[in-house]
């Protein structure tokens, strides 16, 4: 059952419904919900897919993609008399260069290709394997107490798959504690990071999993109500766990499951920011302390989860938490690395946790070309060069090199790649998803792709005198994760490739 609070929540979908942010869609959505006109302004240009009414062609800047030919897929539309938009990431990169169509569909090149991890009943998550649309799950987990759910949850070392790391049991324990009785389960579907996109998978392939996983974590702790935030672009995604969630009904007692789709801001992805955009307002992420566990979604304790988190749950119920943490070779459990570049075949691929970059690359079909860097976990890691072969890509060792497993997209330049390029795109990426209300991390952003700017283009040798002194500021000024490390794709690659980074003569 789809059902949704105050007037105010319902703004930004109405002013989709209404077909983007103009002066009669904003009077409209003013008469139904009593929210002022200039606070619907203000929320809606927020949002790339409402701020600009109208169709056309989206094609996608992040990294892979543009690695793949994206500026000159887009001068080509552009020259054949489409109208293109360039976007930050469209959750493609295994299709890279990625191109959404007016009507919202991938646009399939012959080129493009993806895979998964072959079928196989021991892995927790089976992307490829029959779907189970049982809930035998749930109800074993309705029989057994939440202390013994958490016991397991904690035997099976399941960290959050969303970027952070942090363990499941913790965040269940601390919602299931609090003294307010309304709690909330909230779903992080926004997936929106260049290089990632194994959610995606999972919501296409075992979205009852999902599902369960969901239910099952309301069940334990004391939530009626769970919502879904995906991200707007994914269409076809959005029909499935529909569809799914129409399946479940007769299945999950009196939950309820609302699916509330995103309107094209990455920042949406960072658990306060959506929590914002859910209650109708711009996606701007909070102060922590308090932390959406004491006081989230209407300001009741809310547990947040990753898509892949939520899809663990079922196996752990089923097999166990100790079952579970054996799967992993250096941490606990199985996890979804969403592979592109420089692979033979590109896609998503259920592997032990910690697995090396050769491993997670030897099952997408080898390398392409001389690899010569990767980005262990979408933009945010920053890059590594080859060397770093043989780490576990885990969350400690990761960290242990200044890197992170965040997202686990990892991506594979050969050497035919310009780094201070590579560089710039992601920078490209921060700055324009910059949320704006921190200055060190809405200037900074800035600053930097300016001074690399002018390394490349005006060849300046002083250019990037100060940007480690800026990364810094932003790194220490910054309310959340964003402007926390967006200064870590350029220092990483100045670190490795220093090379890279002395101006070219004229
Ligand atoms: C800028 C930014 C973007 C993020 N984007 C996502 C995202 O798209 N999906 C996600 O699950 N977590 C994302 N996160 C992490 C969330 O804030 C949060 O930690 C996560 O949803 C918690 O779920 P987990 O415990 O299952 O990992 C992002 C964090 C930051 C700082
Ligand atoms: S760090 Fe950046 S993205 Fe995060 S709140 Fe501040 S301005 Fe917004």
């Amino acid at each position: 059952m789809e059902k949704r609070g105050a007037q105010r929540e319902r703004i930004i979908e109405l002013l989709e419904h209404e077909g983007g942010v103009s002066e009669e869609a904003v009077r409209a959505v003013h008469k139904a919900t009593g929210v002022p006109e200039a606070d619907i302004w203000g929320t809606g240009l927020f949002y790339s897919l409402i701020a600009k009414p109208g169709k056309r062609l989206r094609v996608c800047d992040g990294l892979t993609c543009q690695m793949f030919g994206a500026d000159e897929l887009a001068k080509q539309l552009a020259e054949s008399g489409k109208e293109v938009e360039r976007v930050s990431c469209l959750g493609q990169c295994d299709r890279a260069p990625a191109t959404l169509a007016e009507d919202m569909q991938l646009v399939t090149y012959e080129k493009n290709k993806r895979d998964v991890t072959p079928a196989n009943d021991l892995l927790p998550m089976n992307l490829a394997g029959p779907m189970d649309r049982s809930y035998r799950m749930l109800q074993k987990s309705i029989a057994m107490s939440p202390d013994k759910i958490f016991e397991e949850l904690e035997k099976s070392g399941l960290q959050g798959r969303g970027g952070a790391g942090f363990p499941a049991h913790f965040k269940w324990r601390s919602v299931a504690n609090q003294p307010e009785t309304v709690r909330y389960v909230v779903c992080n579907a926004d997936e929106s990071e260049p290089g990632t996109f194994k959610d995606r998978e999972v919501i296409l392939r075992q979205p009852h999993k999902l599902l369960e996983g969901l239910c099952i974590a309301a069940t334990a702790v004391g939530a009626k109500d769970i919502f879904i935030y995906i991200r707007g672009e994914f269409t076809n995604e959005i029909k499935v766990l529909r569809a799914a969630v129409a399946e479940s009904a007769n299945l999950i007692g009196d939950l309820t499951i609302t699916i509330a789709t995103g309107h094209g801001a990455y920042i949406c992805g960072e658990e306060t920011a959506l929590l914002e955009s859910l209650e109708g307002r711009r996606g701007m992420p909070r102060l922590k302390p308090p932390y959406p566990t004491e006081k989230g979604f209407r300001n009741k304790p809310t547990l947040m989860h990753n898509v892949e988190t939520a899809a663990c749950v079922p196996a752990i119920i089923e097999r166990g938490g100790e079952w579970f943490k054996a799967q992993g070779k250096t941490e606990a459990g199985t996890k979804l690395y969403c592979v592109s570049g420089h692979v033979n075949r590109p896609g998503v691929y259920e592997l032990p946790l910690g697995v090396t970059l050769d491993e997670v690359v030897e099952a997408s079909g080898g390398y392409v070309g001389t690899p010569m860097a990767f980005s262990p976990g979408g933009a945010s890691s920053g890059f590594l060069p080859i060397k770093f072969r043989d780490l576990p890509l885990d969350y400690k060792s990761l960290q242990g090199v200044g890197s992170m497993l965040g997202s686990s997209g990892v991506v594979v330049l050969n050497d035919t790649i310009d780094m201070a390029q590579a560089a710039r795109w992601q920078q490209i990426f921060f700055e324009r998803e910059s949320c704006g209300q921190c200055a060190p991390c809405r200037l900074g952003t800035r600053y930097i792709r300016r001074q690399l700017d002018s390394m490349m283009n005006d060849r300046d040798p002083t250019a990037l005198e100060f940007v480690d002194d800026v990364g810094w500021e932003m790194e220490e000024g910054s309310i959340c994760g964003l402007g926390m490390i967006a200064h870590k794709p350029l220092e990483s690659a100045r670190r490795y490739f220093p090379e890279a980074f002395i101006p070219k003569q004229k």
